[in-house]
């Protein structure tokens, strides 16, 4: 083991005995900000990016983080997830250090610009609830359609490169659980929907009408999954730039409570 830094051994003791640290002991200490860079890359890259620009996830170097201000908000996120999104909990699979060792390669981010959208949040709203109709599928809130993800705290699950693929080219990074159920019934007729369930023996969708289905295997000629989104494709074509810009900006504010659905 090459901690190098004799200081930093109370700091691993009390660690050791499970009493919380206020702040990571590893800012110092370029071969821990390696190895928790190295842990990055391998266990969350995949949902925050490989330089932590985001993705899936929301981005992680802008320098501040929605969770709080000091080391221990961070460290706390990542060892106890968030409850109802897609971030898991590390705390049972990660050793304190290393979670510590994360936190502080986030640390080595200066604030960035490249997460901040040039847009008209209020023009975005509008555009978002009525041209651009998506509020027929989403809920924001108490408010919105059902068919479609909630997007009540999009803002702040996810980067806004994320959001842009989201609109131009939906189905390109789909949320998990989103998949689509195609049924062709016994009169050739074809259903397709949101998937609600799927197994050996039946699936269950809700329609674009909003309606929920059941269908039995044994009663139809075909069930299939796609992984297909059954979002407009158009966007990228019927609004303007700088509209896709303004809906971006809106969607960056919504940064309420709720899970993802
Ligand atoms: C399966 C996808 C996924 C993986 C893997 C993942 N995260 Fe996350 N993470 C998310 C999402 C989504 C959020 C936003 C949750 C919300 O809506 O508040 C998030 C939020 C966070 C936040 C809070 C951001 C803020 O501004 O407060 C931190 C910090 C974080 N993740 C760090 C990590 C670290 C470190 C790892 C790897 C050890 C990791 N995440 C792995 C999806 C993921
Ligand atoms: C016909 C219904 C429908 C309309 C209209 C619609 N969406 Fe969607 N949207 C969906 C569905 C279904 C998904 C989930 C599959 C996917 O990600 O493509 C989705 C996904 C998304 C996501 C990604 C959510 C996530 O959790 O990552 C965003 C962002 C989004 N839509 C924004 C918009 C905006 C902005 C508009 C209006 C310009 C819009 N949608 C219009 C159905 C719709």
């Amino acid at each position: 083991m090459r901690w190098g830094v004799l200081p930093l051994v109370p700091a691993l003791v009390s660690v050791a005995y499970g009493q919380e640290l206020e702040s990571s002991p590893f800012h110092a200490d370029p071969a821990s900000i390696g190895v928790g860079k190295a842990s990055f890359r391998l266990r969350c890259s995949a949902c925050h990016g490989i330089h932590a620009e985001g993705g899936r996830g929301p981005a992680l170097n802008r320098g501040e983080f929605e969770a709080g201000e000091t080391d221990l908000d961070i460290y706390r996120v990542i060892a106890r997830g968030v409850p109802g999104t897609e971030m898991p909990a590390f705390g049972q699979r990660s050793t304190e250090e290393n979670i510590w060792r994360i936190v502080s390669f986030l640390r080595t981010f200066e604030a960035s610009a490249d997460d901040i959208v040039e847009g008209d949040p209020a023009r975005g709203e509008d555009i978002f609830w009525n041209r651009g109709g998506c509020g027929g599928c989403h809920r924001v809130g108490q408010r919105g359609g059902v068919f479609g993800p909630s997007l009540t705290r999009i803002g702040r699950s996810r980067s806004v490169a994320h959001l842009r693929e989201s609109l131009l080219n939906p189905g390109g990074d789909l949320p998990p659980d989103y998949y689509v159920v195609r049924v062709v019934t016994r009169q050739g007729k074809t259903v397709r929907g949101i998937g609600l369930g799927f197994d050996d023996f039946s699936a269950q969708l809700m329609d674009a009408a909003g309606k929920f289905r059941s269908f039995l295997r044994e009663e139809v000629q075909a069930i299939e999954r796609e992984f297909v989104s059954l979002m407009p494709d158009t966007y990228g074509e019927t609004l303007a730039e700088d509209e896709q810009r303004d809906l971006i900006a809106y969607m960056q504010t919504l940064r309420g409570e709720g899970g993802q659905r």
